[in-house]
This record gives structure tokens, sequence and C-alpha cells, in this order.
């Protein structure tokens, strides 16, 4: 097992106030494209204290917010209960999704989870998403840091657009790709926006 394949891992983090991945509200490109999709069933995986299954909750889709952090659930509870929006919080690890969440999905967001993640389980990482997303459904990803190489350690742990096509390459067709305009200034050109679309 990895140190980031444990709950407390990340609880540790929560708890010393130091989850300095938190945007602090809504991601501009997610709601951005959360206006141009058809409302339907979207996981946040990894979805810490949960601004954007908030936002998609409030836009008619049916959210379903996944995080193994005790600190990430218990803010998402609050803030859905706080704005009034219907969220599925789902206190799991993302790997356990599996079975009982396939074909579920139309849509899964990824921020942040792919690079909390062990590099040696990126493929598994795809095989889940390859279970839990439709036919025709999309992964849509910030996929990120750009400006950072694995042996730079991590979390997070760094990732290039070659790798993350590589990974995402039986199965998907990337329905769309560009560095956003609207990217958060912090994170601007050092995350890209990939849809790929499961086939
Ligand atoms: C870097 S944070 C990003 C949180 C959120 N996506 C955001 O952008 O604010 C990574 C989150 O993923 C969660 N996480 C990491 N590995 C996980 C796993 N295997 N299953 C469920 N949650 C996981 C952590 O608890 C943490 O809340």
């Amino acid at each position: 097992m990895y140190k980031e394949d444990r709950a407390q891992f990340w609880e540790d983090i929560y708890l010393a106030d130091d989850a300095g991945w938190d945007l602090g509200g809504v991601t501009p490109v997610f709601e951005s494209i959360a206006n141009e999709l058809i409302p339907g069933k979207v996981c946040i995986a990894g979805c810490g204290s949960g601004h954007d299954a908030v936002m998609f909750a409030h836009r008619g889709f049916e959210v379903t917010g996944v995080d193994f952090a005790a600190s990430a659930v218990k803010a998402l509870a609050a803030k859905s209960e706080e704005e009034n929006a219907d969220v599925q919080i789902l206190r799991s690890d993302i790997f356990s999704l599996t079975p009982n969440y396939d074909n579920i999905f139309d849509y899964v967001i990824e921020q942040t989870c792919f690079c909390a993640i062990n590099p040696n389980r990126r493929q598994e990482y795809e095989r889940l998403m390859c279970k839990i997303i439709k036919p025709g459904g999309k992964l849509i990803g910030l996929w990120f840091p750009l400006d950072k190489i694995i042996t730079d350690g991590g979390p997070p742990w760094g990732t290039t657009i070659d790798d993350v096509k590589s990974i995402f390459k039986n199965g998907w067709i990337i329905e769309r790709e560009e560095f956003p305009e609207i990217s958060v200034q912090p994170r601007k050109n050092r995350e890209k926006l990939i849809i790929f679309g499961k086939r």
C-alpha cells in the first residue's frame, strides 16, 4: 500500500488545515462545461469539500461526491445542506466503486484526484473509469500538474499530456482538448482540459 492510499494520509492534511488544493469555490472551467451539458448522473471523484458537487446539483445533475477522508465528506455534507443541494455523498475509496457503480455515470469530473493517487495505480484508475462510466459517457478532466515530473515525488504526482493520453488510449476518444482561458490563475497552463468520451 502506498502512503496516499490511506484515507488517514489525506485526513491529516485536512486536520492540519493544509488543503492547499481547495479553490475555495466553484471551478470556472467546470461551471462553464456544466452549462453546456445535458444534465445526467455525475460523479465527482475525490471530491474534497465539494464546491463543484453543489454547483452541478444546482444545475439539475444527479451528483455523487466520493471521497474517503472524513473531513472532506463532512465539509460536503455541511455545504450541501447550507446551499440546499441534493448530493449523494459517499465516504468511500474510489477504487471500491466497482462493481456496485458499474455503468452508472454519464460523467465523471476529475480534478486533482488523478495526481493524488500513486502513479503506479493510474492504469487501475483508467479501468475504474471505464467501468463506472456508461458507454457514450464522458470523463471530464483538468489534468494537473503538468509542470512537475514523477521523480519530484508526490502527491501531487506530476504528469504529462502524453502520459494521460497513453493511459486513456483504448476505448476512449478525445472529444475536447485545450488549455482553458478560464483556468484559475495559479493553474493556468499547468492544467489542461481533456474530455475523454467512452466508446
Ligand atoms: C488533492 S485533493 C483534491 C480534492 C478536490 N478534488 C479538489 O480539487 O478540491 C485529493 C482528494 O482525493 C481524495 N482521495 C485520494 N485518494 C482517494 C481514493 N483512493 N478514494 C477516495 N478519495 C481519495 C482525498 O481524500 C482528497 O480529498
